[in-house]
């Protein structure tokens, strides 16, 4: 018996995923874990060359260009993965991006690119590729959102009103589509050692020490401390879990 057999009900065999940000830190990890438990897996980033490798090293994956802050390209996106491989069963909306300053000195042009990207583009692909989830009675639809949203965080005011809204988003679509067998649900990472924070801490090296120093657990996250989560709650054993937002921060911040 292999090790993913020994707990029934985690098999996404039979199952396609698609995941947004596939090619960065986080997202290209929950690919790696979804393909691990047998999903057809979409891999989805604005950086189409690194999405195609990350693809390449998976079994039975693809890879589509998508730029989240381009409506355009989200409906063009729809389209291809559509074409691709039919219908999708999981929606991980794990892409993000963030301009870190004081919000006394942040710039219009930059709100727009912030929501675009964190709030507009995963309800525009949300709702492509939910009806798809409804008609077969059966969906998981899981947001990548931020302990930003919990807690706040300075420097990023408008980043954490996007990662709110997306919570609020998927808390309405868990009420929604309960009936529809679909589950809805929210992660939040704490600061994580990808190469989002590393941008964000360029410049400041004291952060990151002061950040672990912060962080109960005493490290930054991993990617694969997000994605066992994210598996789980994708599989079908957790079928009774929707509507809920969890973090994942070495306890930095506690429910
Ligand atoms: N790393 C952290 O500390 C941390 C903390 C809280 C929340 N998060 C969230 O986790 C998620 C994953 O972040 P990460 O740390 O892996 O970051 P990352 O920068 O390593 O990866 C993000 C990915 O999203 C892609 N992306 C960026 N803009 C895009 C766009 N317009 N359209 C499509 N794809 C786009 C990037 O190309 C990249 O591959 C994000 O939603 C982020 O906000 C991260």
């Amino acid at each position: 018996m292999s090790n993913d057999q020994q707990i029934e009900g985690l098999s996404l065999e039979g199952k396609t995923a698609v995941v947004t940000g596939a090619a960065g830190g986080i997202g290209s990890v929950i690919a790696q874990d979804l393909a691990r438990l047998g999903a057809q897996v979409v891999v989805c980033d604005i950086r189409v060359t690194s999405a195609y490798e990350v693809a390449s090293n998976l079994p039975n994956a693809s890879a589509v260009e998508i730029d989240l802050g381009d409506p355009g390209s989200v409906a063009s996106a729809i389209g291809v993965i559509k074409e691709n491989v039919g219908s999708v069963d999981v929606l991980v909306n794990n892409a993000g991006w963030d301009q870190v300053g004081p919000f006394l000195e942040s710039d219009p042009a930059v709100w727009e690119k912030l929501v675009a990207i964190n709030l507009k583009g995963p309800i525009q692909l949300t709702h492509g590729l939910l009806p798809d989830m409804v008609e077969a009675g059966w969906g998981r639809l899981i947001f990548i959102s931020s302990d930003a949203a919990r807690v706040g965080s300075s420097g990023e005011a408008v980043y954490s009103a996007c990662k709110g809204g997306i919570m609020a988003f998927a808390k309405t679509l868990a009420r929604e589509t309960a009936r529809s067998g679909i589950t809805s649900n929210t992660v939040c990472p704490g600061p994580s050692d990808t190469p989002l924070l590393r941008e964000i801490s360029e410049g400041n090296p004291k952060l990151v020490e002061s950040l672990k120093r912060a962080i109960p657990i005493g490290r930054l996250g991993e990617p694969k401390d997000i994605s066992g989560l994210v598996s789980y709650l994708c599989s079908p054993r957790a079928a009774y879990i929707t509507g809920q937002t969890i973090s994942v921060s070495g306890g930095l911040t506690m429910a």
